[in-house]
């Protein structure tokens, strides 16, 4: 039962946030270094930084400095990375084989990383778009974006990745029956121990736009993802998406993007209480970034309040942008 609350003077509700020792004593939520997984994109070539021009501070990474990102995250004791290919056009093709290529780059960076920084988490981007002519997560058949064959291709990057060393892959293409499939075969590999982070309710977004400008997929983009991604009226829909994944294998899940949809966020946490993760995706970090600098917000405090929030509302981890320089001002558990 809630206790109730005594009438004034009786209760000052004010009483406990009067000094910052009262305040710290009554927090409810805590945000710990813990809590972060940093995406990254990857890119080809040598000693390259190129920055994101809708993301600032953002940059396409080569692989050497995608591996002392990772040298950096862990030195900050950020537990995860997550990588996103910035795959050269002339790779893209309709079948997109290069999504299973042992020697893909975002392969070749798993292996780079586990070599040089084996106690960091790497996780992946299991779905088609940067290596589809489409644009799309899933292969296109007459117009039409198939699920089972698409499936049939997703199980295959899967497999690469587990071979390459990933710690934690992360389907993010939303065609059904994908993390049933992904764990049977990588069972049958004899890779029982990968988790699976899914992403079970991810919304078919507007704030993805600048994540598609980093990876090279909005030229190549025809059409919109309404078919696959979730429509952002629907909240139920959510649910049964967890459970189903849950269902089939996944150990951890996921709702995307985050600032809008952490009504979900406490929906799944109070239905499934499992490992929940929200991703803060590429518009809510643009937006944020916009604002402060024009002078309109203050960058850390937002920064630090956004990812707060994402914890009060349920999930046990954050993928951010801002992982590294939230993790500087946080300092290691
Ligand atoms: C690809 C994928 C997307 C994001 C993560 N994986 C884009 C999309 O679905 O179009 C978005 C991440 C972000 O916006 O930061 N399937």
């Amino acid at each position: 039962m809630r206790p109730t609350v005594a009438p004034f003077p009786t209760t000052r509700l004010r009483r406990t946030r009067r000094t910052a020792a009262l305040r710290a004593l009554t927090r409810e939520t805590t945000l710990s270094v813990g809590d972060l997984i940093w995406p990254i994109f990857v890119r080809d070539g040598e000693n390259v930084l190129e920055e994101v021009p809708s993301m600032p501070g953002v940059m396409r990474r080569s692989i050497d400095r995608a591996v002392a990102a990772a040298e950096e995250a862990a030195d900050l004791g950020i537990p995860a990375i997550c990588l996103f290919p910035y795959t050269d056009p002339s790779l893209k093709t309709e079948l997109c084989e290069e999504a299973w290529s042992p020697d893909n780059l975002s392969n070749r960076t798993i292996r780079a990383i586990k070599a040089a920084v084996p106690e960091i988490a790497v996780m992946t981007d299991i779905a088609l778009d940067p290596y589809n002519a489409n644009g799309h997560d899933g292969i296109v058949r007459d117009g039409i974006i198939v699920n089972d064959e698409t499936v049939e291709a997703l199980v295959k990057m899967a497999l690469a990745q587990a071979e390459a060393g990933a710690d934690i892959l992360g389907p993010s293409d939303m065609m059904d029956g994908r993390i049933g499939a992904m764990r049977k075969a990588l069972e049958a590999a004899g890779h029982c121990d990968i988790t699976i982070m899914s992403y079970s309710a991810k919304y078919a977004s507007a704030f993805y736009g600048p994540f598609r400008d980093a990876v090279g997929a909005s030229g190549a983009l025809k059409g919109d993802k309404k078919t696959y991604q979730m429509d952002p009226a629907n909240s139920d829909e959510a649910l049964r998406l967890i459970e189903r994944d849950l269902m089939e294998g996944a150990d951890m899940v996921m709702v995307k993007p985050g600032m809008p949809y952490l009504d979900i966020c406490r929906r799944v946490k109070d239905a499934f209480a499992v490992p929940t993760y929200a991703y803060q995706v590429s518009g809510e970090y643009a937006m944020l970034m916009a604002a402060a600098q024009n002078g309109w917000l203050d960058r850390e405090k937002v920064m630090m309040e956004s990812l707060m929030s994402f914890k009060r509302a349920g999930c046990d981890g954050i993928l951010t942008y801002f992982a590294p320089e939230a993790a500087a001002l946080l300092g290691r558990d």
